[in-house]
């Protein structure tokens, strides 16, 4: 869990170029789901790479206290022994989700359609973050959420004794919903069909159908309908976790915006629903190639390239592909800083959910680093000041996220003076060798109260 010790600030500097090669950790997305469908397979799953980021060992501890036999072999070697589909029991306690929206909302989907209670809590971040959005699909199952004002956390789910499948329209582009409700029909009988305008992440469909699971995807004038039939017995899988692309944003990142830089960040998934931040820098003009393309374990994966890059340009990032990036807007914010030029970046409500408001949150932290962003509720627009052109020189909160702390830090890489983050500790919900790994390429960190 993050934000239950003391703040460690951390500062971070201009100093050498980045170079050499960054083995970021594994995606967080798939380690969730793959405790969670190996929890729910009859017999051993084993994995490796798995992400042993905080965010993931809280999901695992989850399906240890409804059954499964959840054991680490060190390394990221993972196995699971599950109970198959129907056979999780009662916790005794509480599930504590700690910082991850994806853990707790695809835990809610995954119990909802079982006779027993189950009780979520999280830190000061999730326990603030809407959960509305899971628990009314979840109530077509005919589960029951009793939350705080809002539904939030903590929150008691009733799961349903008597499931009924369910036919549900996503109101958001959420991945996390539209797993929660395939989750439950997992254990509902018939066919449950989840609807997507636009496409999210599509890691629980490739999994599920992986572990054996009946699942469809028809794309249609009106998006992706995905169709899978209840009740299957799913087959115990090996999982290489392909590394994570949120986490490669932060390497190659800094790379193009601290002078001298070339670094590179091998076997990166490219999933097309995970890549748009990519595609994003190329248009800015960034220096960043894609070696060795090729396939793994399903997925299309290549090492990433990233070099130093003073001619980069503000955009327009297209909204339809927000969904693609939607976690790499803060990293985004950062390079369009250093671009010439304004980028603008509009249909981006869900920003204002995640673990902050990483509008306000990256607005806010800019500006006290002498850029200029103006911001709507859906939309916001960095002003670029050129290679080399940020002042720096503040303290910005990371406000319980993961991904603001990491943003300010690379930031500090390239700004005239250095930047300070108020508390680095949530960095470990998703990237625990953050500062070590930066380090070593040639980043410049120091603990003001070390
Ligand atoms: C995730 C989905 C996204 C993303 C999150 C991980 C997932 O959230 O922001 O970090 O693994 O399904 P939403 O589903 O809320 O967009």
């Amino acid at each position: 869990m993050s934000g239950h010790g003391d703040p460690v600030p951390l500062s971070s500097r201009k100093g050498n170029p980045l170079r050499g090669e960054a083995h970021v950790p594994g995606d967080k997305s798939i380690s969730h789901r793959a405790l969670i469908l190996g929890a729910m397979a009859v017999g051993e799953t084993k994995i490796t790479g798995l992400l042993e980021g905080q965010d993931v060992l809280d999901t695992g501890r989850a399906m240890a206290a409804l059954g499964a036999d959840v054991v680490s072999h060190g390394g990221g070697a993972w196995s699971v022994h599950g109970v198959g589909v129907g056979g999780f029991s009662e916790p005794d306690g509480v599930i504590d989700c700690g910082n991850s929206g994806t853990g707790v909302r695809l835990l809610m989907g995954a119990v909802a359609t079982y006779p027993f209670a189950t009780t979520f809590t999280g830190d000061a971040s999730l326990n603030g973050r809407p959960m509305a959005r899971v628990t009314d699909p979840l109530a077509l199952f005919g589960a029951q959420a009793v939350g705080r004002s809002g539904g939030r956390l903590p929150l008691t789910l009733v799961g349903a004794a008597d499931p009924v499948p369910v036919r549900y329209a996503t109101p958001v582009p959420s991945a996390q919903v539209k797993s929660a409700v395939l989750l439950a029909g997992l254990n509902a009988p018939g066919e449950t069909v989840v609807m997507e305008r636009e496409a999210t992440r599509d890691h629980s469909e490739r999994m599920l159908s992986g572990f054996g699971a009946t699942i469809s995807t028809d794309v249609t004038d009106e998006g992706r309908v995905i169709t899978l039939q209840g009740r299957p017995e799913l087959t115990p899988q090996t999982i290489a976790v392909p590394r994570d692309p949120s986490s490669a944003a932060f390497p190659v990142c800094a790379a193009l915006i601290v002078e001298g830089s070339d670094v590179l960040v091998p076997n990166i998934g490219l999933n097309p629903t995970r890549a748009g931040l990519f595609e994003t820098l190329r248009e800015m003009g960034a220096d960043l190639t894609y070696e060795n393309e090729r396939e793994e374990g399903g997925e299309p994966a290549a090492d990433l390239r990233a070099r130093f890059s003073p001619d980069m340009k503000g955009i327009r990032v297209p909204p339809e592909r927000a969904a693609s990036m939607i976690d790499e807007y803060p990293i985004l914010s950062v390079v369009a800083a250093f671009a010439e030029g304004v980028t603008d970046m509009p249909g981006v409500a869900e920003l204002r959910v995640k673990e902050s408001d990483r509008i306000d949150a990256m607005a806010q932290g800019l500006r006290a680093c002498g850029v200029t962003v103006e911001d709507g509720e859906d939309w916001w627009k960095v002003t670029g000041m050129g290679a080399g052109g940020v002042p720096g020189g503040a303290t910005v909160a990371a406000r319980l996220d993961h991904r603001i702390a990491m943003a300010f830090l690379c930031l500090g890489m390239a700004s005239a003076k250095p930047v300070m983050v108020d508390d680095a500790t949530p960095i470990a919900t998703s990237f625990p060798i953050f500062e070590r790994l930066m380090g070593d390429l040639g980043a410049t960190f120091t603990r003001p109260n070390a």
